[in-house]
């Protein structure tokens, strides 16, 4: 079983999920939670395709900056096409752990669902440490992937799935431990905001009717799950066209900075 690897073709799909609703409800939310104004250097840690990095050079404008950080160069060349044009965007290839960045040189920085991809968390967050400011602010945003509820016509088979697709990543349950991680790392003034995406429709723009299909793909990939996988996604459609489908978890915003 392996970690999802951000490739070509994951940043493709990628391109797709974060045009859709609520991944544009959680944009939102995570840039009300940093507060960027005009004039400030941004730090966007696993920038993914730039999504972010694009609408907060909107809101720093000409004197500010935004530096994007990835570990995945099909991924970054999706964000710096997106930033084309910005002379005040840069990207890099680096490891959460090792940011390419001067110590104290950023105002703001930001961290969305990408720490529960990094095996040691706690170093990537005392590397952002290191990069802020003194005063400087932290958004941290990742799902607590025990929270889902899924309902299904067969429980013991979605929790078997569920438990596969919990091996894509380092940390299904990382807001669990985001708070000490965070006070490890130096950050004080730590908050947290949990956010519910539930949905009762098995559609794209609803963040669990996006994934279905990815949790199907990943599992399917697992040796000796590929029939489990696709009886479950047919499951699920068919409570879909039911007008039976429900999803929820619940994502949660934590908030920090370093000490002036
Ligand atoms: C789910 S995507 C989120 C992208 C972006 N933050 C967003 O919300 O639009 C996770 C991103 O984290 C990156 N990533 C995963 N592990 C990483 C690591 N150890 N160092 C740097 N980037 C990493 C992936 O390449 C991918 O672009």
């Amino acid at each position: 079983m392996s970690q999802l690897v951000f490739d070509e073709d994951m940043a493709r799909q990628l391109e797709a999920v974060y045009h859709t609703r609520d991944v544009l409800r959680r944009r939102q939310l995570v840039r009300e939670a940093l507060g960027a104004a005009p004039g400030e250097r941004i730090l966007d840690v696993g920038c993914g395709a730039g999504f972010y990095a694009v609408e907060l050079l909107e809101q720093v404008g000409a004197e500010g900056s935004v530096v994007g950080v990835d570990n995945s160069p099909q991924m970054l060349a999706v964000a710096v096409g997106r930033c084309q044009g910005h002379d005040n965007a840069s990207f890099h290839q680096a490891d959460a752990t090792s940011l390419p960045v001067q110590d104290e040189s950023v105002d703001a920085a930001l961290c969305v669902q990408v720490l529960e991809y990094v095996p040691d968390a706690t170093a990537a967050l005392a590397e952002v440490h290191r990069a802020l400011r003194p005063g400087g602010r932290l958004v941290v945003w990742d799902v607590d992937w025990a929270t889902v509820s899924l309902h299904s016509t067969d429980p013991a088979r979605t929790a078997r799935v569920l438990r596969t697709f919990d091996r894509h990543l380092a940390h299904p349950s990382l807001p669990q431990t985001l708070t000490a991680r965070l006070r490890s790392a130096g950050f004080e003034e730590i908050g947290i905001q949990g956010h519910a995406f539930a949905t009762n429709e098995l559609i794209p723009d609803a963040y669990g009717g996006s994934l279905v299909p990815l949790i199907e793909q990943y599992v399917a990939k697992q040796k000796g799950a590929e029939d489990e996988a696709t009886a479950w996604l047919a499951d699920q459609r068919e409570l879909g066209q039911r007008g039976e489908f429900f999803f929820a978890c619940i994502q949660f915003c934590f908030t920090a900075t370093r000490s002036a």
